[in-house]
C-alpha cells in the first residue's frame, strides 16, 4: 500500500495533467456517444461548447456596440440603471441614435414650453404624475381607482419572479406612488408590503381556484375583503410573448413554498392551460367582468395581446349594447417579455405594440366607447419618449415589467426559465436571492419611477403641455420610408385619439380615488 502511495506522490504535478487529459479523452471517444465533435476532436472539442457558453457574455461585455443587443441595449439598460441609482443619466456630445432611421419617432416640441405656474403641485413635486382617468368611473363601481402613477410594475408572478424581487418591487411602488401587478401566481406575503396591488389571474386561477381548476368567486370575495390593498382585478386572456400559450412554469422553480401558495406539486412543471374554464365565448367573459365587480366591487379590466380583431369587434359591440364592459384593457406588445416561452411563439405570435395598439384602439373608437376604457400599454415602453408615443396614441398608463427588473438589478442574462437567474430576481434559489438587498432595491425601484416620471413631465412641459394625456397623434412623428419620407401617428395610423377629459393637476391631486386613498372613499 505504502508502496502504491510512494508511487502516486512520486509522479509531478504535469504527470497528473497528462493522466487527466488521457481519461478524458477515453472518455470523449469510447464512453460518450452524445456529443460528435468531442468523440471526433476529444478534449479540443470541450472547448467549443465551453466558448459558446460564455459567448453572450463575451458579446454582451466586449463586442456588441451600445445600441445593438435585444431586447434592450446597453444605452436602454444603462438609463435605466443610472435613473434607478439617482446617478448620471444624461449622455454627451449628442446622439448616437440614427436619427433619419426607419421607425424612428419624434416627439415635437412646443415654440414656448409649458411653464409650471408658481405654486403648482409639479413645482412642489416634480414626479407627480398621476392617471388622468378614474378606473371604474364609467361603470359606476363602488371602489373606483385613480393610479397615482403613470408608471406601474406589469404582471410577474411570485415563481417567475424570486420573493426578495417581489418584496423589493411591492415596497418599491409603495414608496413611488405606483401598483404592482401580482402576475399569474396569485397574491403572496411578499406582495403585501405596502403597495397599491392589481390582482391578476389566468387560466390556472391561483390563488382563486376551486379544487378541480376553475374559477372560485368565493376565494375572490375573501381575496379581496382580506387584503385591502387590491385595488383592481385584471383577467389576462393572453400576454405578448406567447398569447394562446397558457403559462409555463419550470419544475426547477417550483419549492415547497409555491407549491402552497399555488395549490401545484414541487418539483413538477406547472402548465397553466391555453384557455379558460370559467368563460367561453365574449358574453360569458363580459358577464365575468361584471359578477367580480358586483362581488368586489373594484374595477376589473383584461389583458390581452392582439391579433385578430373579430372577437375584440365583438366585445365593443356588446359593450355598446349593454352600457357594460371591462373598466380596463391592458395590451401587450409581441415584443413583451416571459419567465419561459417557446422562441416560436415569443418571435412570431401577436403583434408588435404599436401595430396591436392602434388597431385595437380603433375597434372602441369607431363606437365611441374610448372614453370607457382606461387603456393601458407594455412592452418596452418604459423610457420617456416611448411613453410619450403611447400616450399620444392613447394609453393612459404604462405597465413595465423587464424595465422594473432591472431597476432592481437583472443584468438581462435571459435565463428567467432556468432557476440560474445570476442577479436573483428570477430565481427561486436561496442563495442567489440572498444577493438582493431589500430596502436597497425597493429605493431603486422607487428611483426609477420617479426620474421617470419626472423625465416625462419635463418631455411634456416641452411639448406645451401639463399632463401626458394632453398628447395627440399629430404631436409624434415617425420616420416611414423614402417616398414619405416621415409622417404624423394620425397619419401613419389613420386615427386620432379622443381628447381626454384634463381640467388641471391639482384637480388629479385632490381626487378622492387617488391611489391608496380610494379604500377611505368608497361609494358602499
Ligand atoms: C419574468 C416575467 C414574468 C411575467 N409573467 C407574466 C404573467 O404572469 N402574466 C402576464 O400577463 N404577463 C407576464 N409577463 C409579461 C409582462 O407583464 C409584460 O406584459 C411584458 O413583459 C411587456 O412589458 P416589458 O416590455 O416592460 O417587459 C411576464 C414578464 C416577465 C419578464
Amino acid at each position: 500500500m505504502s508502496q502504491i502511495l510512494d508511487t502516486l506522490q512520486a509522479i509531478p504535478w504535469w504527470g497528473w495533467l497528462l493522466i487527466i487529459l488521457v481519461l478524458v479523452s477515453i472518455r470523449d471517444i469510447f464512453f460518450q456517444r452524445s456529443h460528435t465533435i468531442s468523440h471526433n476532436f476529444p478534449i479540443v472539442g470541450h472547448l467549443r461548447y465551453w466558448l459558446e457558453s460564455i459567448g453572450p457574455e463575451m458579446r454582451q461585455y466586449f463586442v456588441a456596440n451600445n445600441r445593438e443587443e435585444l431586447p434592450f441595449n446597453r444605452i436602454e439598460r444603462g438609463w435605466i440603471y443610472a435613473s434607478a441609482k439617482k446617478e448620471n443619466n444624461y449622455e454627451g456630445f449628442g446622439t448616437d441614435r440614427d436619427i433619419y432611421a426607419h421607425q424612428h419617432i419624434f416627439v415635437k416640441n412646443q415654440m414656448m414650453a409649458y411653464k409650471v405656474p408658481e405654486g403648482h403641485i409639479n413645482a412642489i413635486d416634480k414626479t407627480f404624475v398621476p392617471c388622468a382617468k378614474v378606473m371604474g368611473a364609467y361603470n359606476n363601481r363602488r371602489k373606483p381607482f385613480r393610479p397615482k402613477s403613470i408608471i406601474n410594475v406589469s404582471a410577474m408572478s411570485f415563481g417567475s419572479l424570486s420573493a426578495a424581487a417581489i418584496e423589493a418591487m411591492n415596497k418599491g411602488v409603495a414608496k413611488s406612488g405606483a401598483y404592482h401587478n401580482t402576475g399569474e401566481g396569485g397574491l403572496s406575503s411578499y406582495h403585501k408590503q405596502g403597495g397599491d396591488v392589481i390582482f391578476h389571474f389566468g387560466t390556472g386561477y391561483f390563488g382563486v381556484r376551486t379544487p378541480d381548476g376553475n374559477f372560485s368567486m368565493e376565494k375572490m370575495k375573501r381575496l379581496v375583503e382580506e387584503n385591502p390593498s387590491i385595488k383592481a382585478i385584471e383577467i389576462k386572456l393572453s400576454q405578448g410573448a406567447k398569447p394562446g400559450k397558457g403559462g409555463v412554469l419550470p419544475g426547477a422553480k417550483i419549492t415547497q413554498e409555491l407549491a402552497d401558495i399555488r395549490g401545484v406539486e414541487v418539483g413538477k412543471d406547472v402548465l397553466s392551460p391555453a384557455t379558460h374554464k370559467a368563460f367561453n365565448n365574449i358574453a360569458e367573459l363580459l358577464q365575468l367582468i361584471e359578477d367580480i365587480a358586483e362581488e368586489t366591487g373594484l374595477p376589473v379590466g383584461i389583458k390581452g395581446a392582439i391579433g385578430k380583431l373579430d372577437q375584440w369587434e365583438e366585445l365593443a359591440d356588446l359593450m355598446e349594447k349593454t352600457g357594460k364592459g371591462p373598466d380596463f384593457i391592458t395590451v401587450d406588445g409581441g415584443e413583451g417579455g416571459t419567465g419561459a416561452a417557446p422562441p416560436s411563439f415569443a418571435d412570431h405570435v401577436s403583434l408588435p405594440w404599436v401595430y396591436g395598439f392602434s388597431s385595437l384602439y380603433k375597434v372602441f373608437l369607431k363606437r365611441k366607447l374610448t372614453d370607457r376604457i382606461v387603456f393601458i400599454g407594455s412592452g418596452k415602453l418604459g423610457f420617456p419618449a416611448k411613453a410619450a408615443m403611447a400616450f399620444a396614441m392613447g394609453v393612459d398608463c404604462i405597465n413595465v415589467a423587464r424595465e422594473a427588473m432591472m431597476s432592481i438589478g437583472c443584468i438581462q442574462a435571459q435565463v428567467c426559465h432556468t432557476n440560474r437567474c445570476p442577479a436573483g430576481v428570477a430565481t427561486q434559489n436561496k442563495w442567489l436571492q440572498k444577493g438582493i438587498d431589500i430596502p436597497l432595491k425597493s429605493d431603486r425601484l422607487a428611483q426609477y419611477f420617479m426620474t421617470f416620471r419626472k423625465e416625462f413631465l419635463e418631455i411634456t412641459h416641452a411639448s406645451g403641455y401639463e399632463h401626458p394625456c394632453q398628447y395627440t397623434m399629430d404631436d409624434i412623428q415617425l420616420n416611414v420610408d423614402d417616398n414619405d419620407l416621415s409622417r404624423s401617428l394620425a397619419s401613419a395610423y389613420g386615427y386620432n385619439k379622443t381628447k381626454v377629459p384634463f381640467e388641471n393637476m391639482q384637480k388629479l391631486y385632490d381626487c378622492i380615488y387617488l391611489g391608496g386613498k380610494h379604500c377611505e372613499n368608497t361609494k358602499e
